[in-house]
């Protein structure tokens, strides 16, 4: 029997979140039970909007396109915070999967979420729990990622992520990079989800 598949979906600016994927991928490796294929979501803005933001060129990774989805059994969507919820370019890709949601084509598939914030207290949960309603409306199931990896307790430095997925903390300026506490959150998310969409798809 063929393996399920999870697709890996993120979106990034500044490379934070391609970072953390790397290690999101490290997880559902890690796990052995799935098949895993990475991509990005498009991006709306242009590259003069993008040069004056001091955007670093995208990585080469292969852009998702909507028709695509189905083929998945689960996904991990990744995306920095805007105003303390998804970014335009998660919410446009989503707004165009009308289509998907009318035959039920998402429907019963399970979905994690990581995220990054520029400050600790930039919406490290709320971009998560804000982007709910679009699991939701498509039947769904998200998958948190609890506390299962002790991280998450750790109050001696700046810690990024929550019960919600894995989460990074930039800066201001962007000068921070995901930390080793940080990207073990990411390769315990990977696992977990692993072992959830195996036993779903068994
Ligand atoms: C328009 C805009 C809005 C932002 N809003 C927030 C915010 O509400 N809270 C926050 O902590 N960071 C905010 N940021 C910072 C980004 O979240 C940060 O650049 C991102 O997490 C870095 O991830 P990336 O390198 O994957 O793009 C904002 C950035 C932009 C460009």
């Amino acid at each position: 029997m063929a393996r399920p598949k999870v697709f890996v979906i993120f979106y990034s600016t500044y490379g934070h979140i391609h970072t953390v994927s790397k290690s999101i991928k490290e997880g559902l490796e890690k796990a052995g039970n799935v098949d895993i294929e990475v991509y990005q979501f498009p991006e709306t803005l242009s590259e003069d909007i993008l040069g004056k933001m001091h955007a670093p060129p995208k990585p080469d990774v292969p852009v998702i396109t909507v028709d695509k989805l189905t083929e998945a059994d689960g996904f991990l969507f990744g995306f920095p915070t805007r105003f303390g919820s998804a970014p335009a370019q998660v919410k446009s890709f989503f707004d165009a999967t009308g289509g998907l949601w009318a035959k039920g084509a998402l429907y019963g598939k399970p979905a994690g979420i990581f995220f990054s914030t520029g400050s600790q207290h930039g919406g490290q949960e709320t971009t998560a729990f804000s982007f709910l309603p679009n699991l939701a409306h498509h039947g769904m199931i998200y998958v948190p990622t609890g506390f299962r990896n002790p991280n998450l307790f750790d109050n001696s430095e700046v810690v990024g992520g929550s019960p919600w997925g894995t989460g990074t903390v930039a800066g201001g300026d962007g000068s921070r990079q995901p930390n080793e506490k940080e990207l073990s959150v990411a390769v315990t998310q990977g696992e977990e989800f692993a072992n959830v969409v195996a036993k779903l798809a068994a």
